[in-house]
């Protein structure tokens, strides 16, 4: 049996011991990975590490991992029970980003499992007789789905770079879906944020609010439905999901309640295998998510444009204004550029090369913050995107690595279930811009580049990232809409100044996205006499009354064999694992 080291909030980890610790209906033997003294270059780690947004689905992930599995193996044994115990944030109705690195070859990809427009959805079917933006339809119900990718690339990793059964990978799951779940805080907060509109849906209530109520915390969620779902999809595959039964009563469930999903759109939906993102950064290389995803491209050009500023010599309010320029910049050619490369040209070489960084450095002050309205947009070309996500990251004992963010979009997605699914419709179409100019869910606006067409994918902000140095690795992302992007950033930049996964999980966080024009700050994460010098710079500082974000990161010690994991303190669900196995 492996011991394990769950990674505790900042405020009761333990470093060191063998204890007991009980955490929801879980126990865990922890056993501090001891560091080997030898200096030497290791093959892989000292075992494996997993850090999920639930502690449940990182046992699924250790359990195949215990089973003989590689880390690809463990990722859609942790994406499967993710869509179980995490329905708010991902699912089998929803799509994602996995980014692998496989050590034998030093291959790294990014598979795209992002859900698409179906073939009827047009441009403006969102838009009302007046031809405003109708904000229910666009996020609440059928309509609001995009064809739902994450059961595709679970089984596309599976059978490319797996070694165990699909049926070995969703047993975890599918006992999860049967045997139930405790309700965690974080369920009951985002229930609470979109329960008057699951209880439209009284069959998808009865599944996630027995009862008709919002459930106590400890109350065992049941889903059998959703067992046979995946276990139709563990039996039969690809097809299990997308043709026959299950896609009959997904597709029938979502026209019969206003959707406009086709039995065509389920058979025609391929995941995509794309090139990451490649950056350097003082000596760092970063792969990461690649376009629909905005958020390797815009962290690419943030390092670039920093690069230069000696950013751990400055004071802490020099230092947001900086990054929060670099941030404006960088959100703004987000908007501009960014999409489905499949339907849009993307300057991907412009926007990362020095030399474009160093024009946009020339308009960046340090003593005064650039209004964003002096930073010329093309308004026929923004760009939008939105958030409730969720992300894990691990590392088997090959020195295999995921990084993946994978969600439903909005908490609960669209909050409908097709009857006899057990399956939450994603509301993914929210990311296009519906209207050019008028904002989504998250106050975002886009134009034309992100527009709703056919097939196309939504633009997103989902940033799995993977950092290698000369001898440390990080494996890292985050949930957090349009946040998401700088959580990742400021992550990285902490790692590279030399810190572990505990303290980029736990960072106070700041945001700029180019329009609201202001700098956006999670409460205390500054002083008021640093709000005080960047509003002298003639920024506008918000403190918002609440956190945000979910970061899950592991780190290779590569000299050493170490690993180490953490889950973000801001909610106590997460599981951070460290595995030690035999050699
Ligand atoms: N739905 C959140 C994102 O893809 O960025």
């Amino acid at each position: 049996m492996p011991g394990y080291a769950f990674a505790m909030p900042r405020d009761s980890a333990i470093q060191m011991g063998s204890i007991m610790i009980q955490r929801a209906t879980l126990i865990v033997s922890f056993t501090l990975v001891l560091a080997s003294a030898a200096a030497v270059a290791r093959q892989g780690p000292d075992g494996a590490a997993i850090s999920s947004a639930h502690e449940l689905a990182t046992e699924a992930g250790a359990e195949i991992l215990r089973q003989g599995g590689n880390a690809f193996d463990a990722a859609v044994a942790v994406s499967a029970a993710l869509a179980v115990v995490e329905p708010e944030s991902s699912g089998v109705g929803g799509g994602g980003f996995w980014l692998l690195h496989r050590s034998a070859d030093d291959r790294s990809v990014m598979v795209d499992g992002r859900e698409t427009a179906p073939a009827a959805a047009t441009r403006d079917m969102y838009l009302d007789e007046q031809g405003e933006v109708d904000r229910d339809r666009a996020v609440n119900g059928a309509l609001a789905g995009g064809i739902p990718g994450a059961p595709a690339a679970w089984v596309h990793i599976a059978e490319t770079y797996g070694t165990l059964s699909l049926s070995e990978l969703l047993a975890p799951a599918i006992r999860l879906a049967e045997e139930g779940f405790p309700v965690d805080a974080k369920y009951q907060a985002l229930l609470n944020f979109r329960a008057h509109v699951m209880l439209r849906w009284p069959e998808t209530a009865a599944i996630f609010m027995p009862g008709g109520d919002v459930p106590a915390i400890g109350d065992t969620i049941r889903q059998p439905d959703l067992a046979n779902t995946l276990r139709t999809l563990a039996e039969q595959g690809r097809d299990g999901f997308y043709r026959g039964d299950v896609a009959r009563k997904m597709v029938e469930g979502v026209q019969a309640a206003g959707g406009i999903w086709t039995l065509e759109d389920f058979a025609d939906y391929e995941v995509v295998e794309r090139e990451p993102v490649r950056t350097e950064y003082r000596g760092y290389e970063l792969i990461t998510a690649a376009p629909p995803s905005s958020g390797g491209i815009a962290i690419g050009q943030m390092l670039e444009i920093v690069e230069p500023f000696d950013l751990p010599g400055m004071s802490r309010a020099d230092r947001v204004h900086v990054l929060a320029e670099a941030m404006r910049r960088a959100y703004r050619d987000r908007a501009l550029y960014l999409g489905d490369p499949d339907f849009v040209d993307i300057p991907d070489g412009m926007l990362l090369s020095e030399h474009y960084a160093a024009g946009l450095r020339t308009t960046l002050r340090l003593d005064r913050a650039t209004p964003s309205s002096m930073l010329a947009a093309d308004p026929d070309r923004l760009g939008a995107e939105s958030a409730d996500t969720t992300h894990f990251s691990l590392i088997d004992s090959q020195g295999n690595m995921v990084s993946a963010t994978l969600t439903v979009n909005l908490p609960f997605g669209a909050a409908y279930a097709p009857p006899g699914t057990g399956v939450l419709v994603n509301n993914e179409m929210d990311d296009f811009s519906a209207k050019p100019g008028e904002p989504n869910a998250y106050g975002l606006i886009g134009f034309s580049a992100n527009a709703i067409e056919p097939h196309k994918r939504m633009l997103s902000s989902m940033s799995p990232t993977i950092v290698v140095g000369d001898d440390r690795t990080a494996v890292l992302g985050t949930p957090g809409g349009s946040r998401i992007i700088t959580m990742v950033l400021l992550g990285v930049l902490d790692f590279i100044e030399g810190n572990g996964p505990e303290s980029w999980v736990s960072l106070p966080r700041f945001h700029h996205q180019y329009l609201p024009d202001e700098i956006s700050v999670e409460p205390d994460a500054l002083t008021d006499e640093e709000i005080a010098a960047l509003e002298e710079k003639g920024h506008t500082v918000t403190v918002r009354n609440r956190t945000w974000g979910n970061m899950h990161g592991v780190m290779w010690n590569r000299r050493t064999g170490d690993l180490e994991a953490a889950h973000d303190p801001r909610w106590n669900s997460g599981g951070a694992v460290v595995i030690e196995l035999e050699h």
